[in-house]
């Protein structure tokens, strides 16, 4: 039987390397890792979620398509209930807060041996500024459409040292460095949203948003970001 999965979680399956062994949180129906598992792309799956509706979701399904034993299921908030045998987890579909929250209570994540693959359904920026205070590194983000919406989905790995600057936090150097059609829509958008918040504030705009934009708006004039350009 074929699954067919979303462009976004698609996007975060694109992330995991071969033979990996990967914890997805926050599994619900448990579609990624049944996914991964079914095309050969994980060697195990460790499905957690914090509900029990999802998880027995994801085992019903896990059965139907045939990966149920290569798929262990926890019930678990965050990381908490889960081993910690796995190379990569993935936290999808969920905003910046929770995915905060996850991290603070999961300390031990701190270790170059895991990488983490996010993809943030909102406050991403709150997130990106969280990650480069603690001392995550995004190696790669990429921007994806799914149906009328964009997405990003960003990989992650221990290593402290590389804060971003409060305009980074909006469209961050991982971005940049992939020039795509999403990605220069993904940069209007952010800009056009941060300008819509100063104008709405007029004079008590945030400081920071108000350099956000700045830094934005300079990226357009660097010869190596030509691709921001826009032709309008
Ligand atoms: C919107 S669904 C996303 C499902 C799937 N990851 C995806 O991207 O399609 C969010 C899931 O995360 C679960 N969840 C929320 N908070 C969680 C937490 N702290 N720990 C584990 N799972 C959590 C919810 O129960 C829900 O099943």
């Amino acid at each position: 039987m074929n699954l067919s999965v979303s462009p976004r979680l698609l996007a975060c399956c694109g992330f995991i390397q071969p033979n990996a062994r990967v914890a997805d949180i926050g599994c619900d129906h448990g579609y990624l890792g049944i996914y991964l598992l079914k095309n050969k792309i994980a060697s195990s799956v460790i499905a957690a979620d914090v509900n029990e509706g999802p998880l027995q979701s994801a085992i019903r399904n896990a059965e139907k398509f045939g990966v149920r034993e290569q798929m262990t299921f926890y019930l678990s908030d965050g990381f908490r209930n889960i081993p910690r045998d796995f190379d990569v987890a993935v936290c999808a579909g969920m905003g910046a807060d929770t995915m905060i929250s996850i991290l603070d209570a999961a300390p031990w994540l701190k270790d170059s041996r895991y990488g983490l693959i996010l993809q943030c359904q909102s406050k991403t920026p709150m997130l990106r500024q969280y990650l480069s205070e603690k001392g995550w590194y995004i190696y790669k983000e990429l921007v994806i459409r799914d149906g009328k919406f964009l997405y990003t989905v960003m990989e992650v790995h221990w290593k402290p040292g590389f804060p971003l600057t409060c305009g980074e936090c909006y469209f961050p150097p991982a971005i940049q460095e992939n020039p795509s059609q999403e990605g220069l829509e993904y940069y209007r958008w952010v800009k056009n949203g941060l300008i819509k918040i100063i104008n709405g504030r007029g004079p008590t705009a945030d400081p920071v948003i108000v350099k956000a934009l700045q830094e934005l708006e300079e990226l357009k004039h660097d010869p190596d970001l030509a691709w921001l350009k826009e032709e309008r």
